[in-house]
């Protein structure tokens, strides 16, 4: 799946999608003035502060920040990446998604259909076999006492699909294997097994099958687990075009189906744990199928919730992979966000826990998790060497670790608790010192909550600021005006340039539009921001106001050209051409000021 999405695909989408529609069908909107207001779905409020603007495309809570176009709605509510919300708005529309060819060179559309058409068919194919292996369960009177057995209710087993596959090495391919196409699909989809001989069979034979879903609940590979003490005892679907473990996470569909925002997910390690614990009404938890808690299942995770409980074995494995999920975790745990651990007793896992203490018992496991702070300085101690040597090395490993937090009040924090942690307690600034100078070039993730409130204006920014959100004002404007203030030498001149070239080439952009086109752009934030910076404006002269904001910009710069100029003139270095220059500059000076 290679190739960009054309910008004008998506200015389109952009186009045919009303923010206020979209949104309204998931957040009741009401209306106040010319804008629409809601108590923001992103963080718990009474008042409403999450303000959608029909005119911008944009929406934006002046509570916690939170602030995007309706792509960027999709992502944060429904938990989904770029792509899949691409996917989501062309589907609204029945729209196909095109791709450009590498090199930016006409789509080989016939490929690329092909390929797409082919993962469709694999995403429903799966949907049927899943529904098949539903109705196998309720053939198979062992199955079903199997899951008694292991105390499932009916209703459980069926809000999961959990299904059952029988002891036969067909039951898959003599029911969907109709040609050699479907066969073909069914081995890259990884339910068939082609063997070296040439003879293909069913991959799981005899065993309860779990069903992942991705994040829009389409079945995308299968978990299955053998009946009693059989090798191995879960088979997973291998790595397919629309499988990849270290991508999904086990439950999450059917978490997001039962609370939009969850105020806290718990990451397990297994299948049954998610199932048993949903038995017991804690209805938000997650496996992740058996790998490491990858950098990309976090983000997923904190994309549906505030809060990230990874729950392991207490062994010596457990801890392992608790510190390597810490460790994928750092740079996502900016302001508002936290991550817990809780390590479980010997010999016991959720689902043994939950049934020998009640969903009350495991809650208090819960309610107790260690924070990732605690965790990391319990471990970085437990490290260390004796004396000072291991004081040095204890510092130098958590600043490391510590300069990886996006800046924020748990950065902070991090930097006190390290403090006390030395034996430098008495001396925080020295921790300071070391910090700062480890400090070097780590880049780290704007804070989640951006103080929008108190932007510092100046002209080019209040220039950038409105040509955001007035483009088709901005659209009308002299493009010899427009040329002269582009050719300035100032500091931010190039993106209001940029700005200004794109409203003249598409003089129907909305502020969304034009924002997505910066999507991924090391200017993003900074425009988000500037976007929805308000009361700035005298309102109506839009025009105006950036005429004058050229004028007086071409005049700050002549000025300190000039003064520049006089002051190489005292020291006698001008050259001829730029003694030329400062008469020029000086009697348009003079003109323009009568
Ligand atoms: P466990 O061995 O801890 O199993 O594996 P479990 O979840 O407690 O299962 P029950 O209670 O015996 O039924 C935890 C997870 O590791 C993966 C699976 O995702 C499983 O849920 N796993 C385990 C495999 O993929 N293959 C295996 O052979 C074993
Ligand atoms: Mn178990």
């Amino acid at each position: 799946m290679s190739g960009r999405i054309p910008q004008t695909f998506i200015d389109d989408l952009l186009a045919r999608t009303d923010i206020v529609d979209l949104i309204d069908q998931r957040v009741k909107l009401k209306k106040a003035g010319k804008n629409y207001q809601a108590c923001c779905p992103f963080h718990n409020e009474k008042s409403p502060s999450f303000t959608v603007s029909p005119d911008k495309q944009f929406y934006h809570c002046f509570g916690c920040g939170a602030s995007g176009t309706v792509l960027g709605f999709l992502m944060e509510y429904d938990g989904l990446e770029f792509l899949d919300a691409i996917d989501e708005l062309a589907s609204l529309h029945s729209l196909e998604v095109p791709r450009e060819g590498p090199g930016g060179s006409a789509p080989s559309s016939q490929q690329q259909a092909a390929a797409k058409a082919q993962r469709q068919n694999l995403y429903a194919q799966l949907g049927e076999i899943s529904r098949f292996y539903q109705a196998q369960l309720r053939h198979s009177q062992a199955a079903i006492n199997y899951l008694k057995g292991r105390g499932l209710s009916g209703e459980v087993v069926k809000r999961f699909n959990i299904g059952f596959v029988p002891d036969q090495w067909d039951s898959v391919k003599r029911q969907f294997a109709k040609d050699s196409h479907a066969e073909k699909q069914l081995i890259e989809g990884g339910m068939l097994i082609k063997a070296d001989g040439g003879r293909v069979y069913d991959r799981f034979r005899d065993r309860i099958m779990f069903p992942i879903h991705d994040r829009r609940g389409r079945v995308i590979g299968f978990g299955g687990r053998v009946l009693g003490d059989g090798m191995p005892k879960y088979l997973n679907s291998p790595e397919t075009p629309i499988f990849h473990k270290g991508r999904e996470l086990y439950g999450l569909y059917e978490v997001r189906q039962t609370h939009r925002n969850p105020e806290r997910v718990v990451v397990v390690e297994g299948y049954m744990d998610v199932v048993a614990l949903a038995q017991f009404n804690i209805d938000y938890v997650v496996a992740s199928l058996g790998t490491a808690t990858t950098p990309e299942q976090l983000q997923l995770l904190f994309r549906t919730t505030r809060e990230v409980i990874c729950c392991y074995d207490g062994d010596r494995a457990g801890r392992e992979a608790a510190w390597r999920a810490l460790d994928n975790a750092l740079p996502l745990l900016q302001d508002g966000r936290s991550l817990k651990f809780v390590f479980l007793p010997d010999g016991e896992d959720p689902d043994s826990l939950v049934r020998a203490r009640g969903a009350s018992g495991f809650s208090e496991l819960l309610d107790n998790a260690q924070d990732f702070g605690d965790f990391l300085f319990e471990r970085l101690a437990h490290d260390a060497m004796e004396g000072d040597a291991g004081q040095h090395e204890l510092a130098n490993q958590a600043a490391a670790a510590i300069s990886r937090v996006p800046e924020g009040f748990t950065r902070e924090g991090l930097i006190t608790q390290l403090s006390r942690q030395l034996n430098w307690g008495e001396n925080e600034r020295r921790v300071r010192e070391l910090f700062s100078r480890l400090q070097t070039s780590a880049p780290t993730a704007a804070p989640a909550i951006s103080s929008s409130k108190k932007i510092k204006l100046t002209p080019i920014r209040r220039a950038i600021a409105l040509v955001l959100q007035y483009p088709a004002v901005a659209a009308t404007l002299d493009t010899q005006d427009v040329q002269e203030v582009a050719a300035l030498p100032l500091p931010g001149i190039e993106l209001l340039r940029q700005l200004l070239t794109q409203v003249q080439q598409q003089p129907d952009l909305t502020t969304a539009q034009l924002l997505e086109q910066w999507r991924g752009d090391k200017m993003a934030n900074a425009l988000t921001r500037l976007a929805m910076a308000d009361n700035l404006f005298a309102g109506t002269q839009i025009a105006q106001e950036l005429r004058d904001i050229f004028a007086v910009l071409i005049e700050e710069y002549l000025a300190k050209r000039i003064a520049m100029l006089q002051q190489k003139s005292q020291q006698g270095s001008l050259t001829a051409i730029e003694k030329q220059e400062l008469m020029l500059l000086l009697s348009e000076s003079k003109s323009s000021h009568h």
